[in-house]
């Protein structure tokens, strides 16, 4: 089949369906725009199974995504979509980028989450930018900004919640949205929910238990990913 699009960790394929693609994990992981370059076994797989437990909790709790169905240990089949070229994280406790920006002490918690826009552009490092920079490149209007927002904040709640239930506390998180290829006008959750754009704090001790592990060099970063999705896996089966 054709490889129609390879990022960082994923490739997509196109299948027989033309609404319908193949998403393949890669084991690759990088780090800081790309400049930090690495490769684990089991990566593609764990992130696979992770994001695909945590996608067909989301479509239970009422949240539309792209996901279809997983095909192998490192396929799923997703809808078509095209990709909003506005990334959405949103942050409950300070930690990252926002630590650098702002000088505040990685772990304080926030009074609420907090909401933020990046261009999605690896040659532009994903500047941050705010709603009127938005409007103006016309990379979303009004409306879908709005709901991204929106979107974002009901998935950190279904996900605070769902990871409280795994022994994990939800940190921050990255989202990425696209429009339905066979229907324009709807707006899904796209991309994928692992360890690689979550940060995930053991409950009990504040171990990071994410791609930090990679960016900081913490060591046993597979080993972190595998136990959280044993975790998941238990949540999502109780
Ligand atoms: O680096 P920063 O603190 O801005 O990241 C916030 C959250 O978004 C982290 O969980 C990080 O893993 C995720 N992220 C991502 N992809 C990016 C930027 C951030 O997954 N390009």
């Amino acid at each position: 089949m054709t490889l129609l699009y390879e990022g960082k960790a994923k490739r997509l394929w196109a299948t027989e369906d033309p609404n319908v693609l193949r998403m393949e994990f890669k084991n690759d992981a990088t780090a800081f725009n790309g400049e930090k370059k690495a490769s684990f076994d089991d990566k593609g797989r764990l992130n696979n199974a992770i994001s695909t437990a945590i996608y067909g909790m989301l479509e239970k709790e009422g949240v539309p995504t792209h996901f279809v169905r997983q095909i192998d240990e490192t396929n799923v089949e997703v809808r078509k979509v095209d990709i909003l070229m506005v990334e959405v994280i949103v942050r409950n406790l300070a930690a990252g980028s926002f630590c650098k920006r702002t000088g505040v002490a990685e772990g304080r918690e926030f009074s609420r989450p907090i909401v933020e826009f990046s261009i999605k552009s690896d040659e532009l490092g994903d500047p941050l930018v705010n709603d009127d920079y938005i409007r103006e490149l016309g990379l979303a209007s009004e409306d879908d900004l709005a709901f991204l927002r929106e979107s974002a904040l009901k998935v950190n709640a279904i996900l605070i919640a769902f990871f409280a239930q795994c022994g994990l506390k939800l940190v921050d998180f990255k989202l990425e949205f696209g429009r339905l290829a066979e229907d324009p006008s709807k707006i899904v959750l796209a991309d994928e929910i692992s360890p690689d754009g979550c940060r995930l704090w053991d409950l009990k001790t504040g171990e990071k238990m994410d791609k930090d592990r990679f960016r900081r060099d913490l060591g046993n970063v597979m080993e972190a990913y595998a136990e959280v999705l044993e975790r998941v896996k238990k949540a999502t089966s109780a």
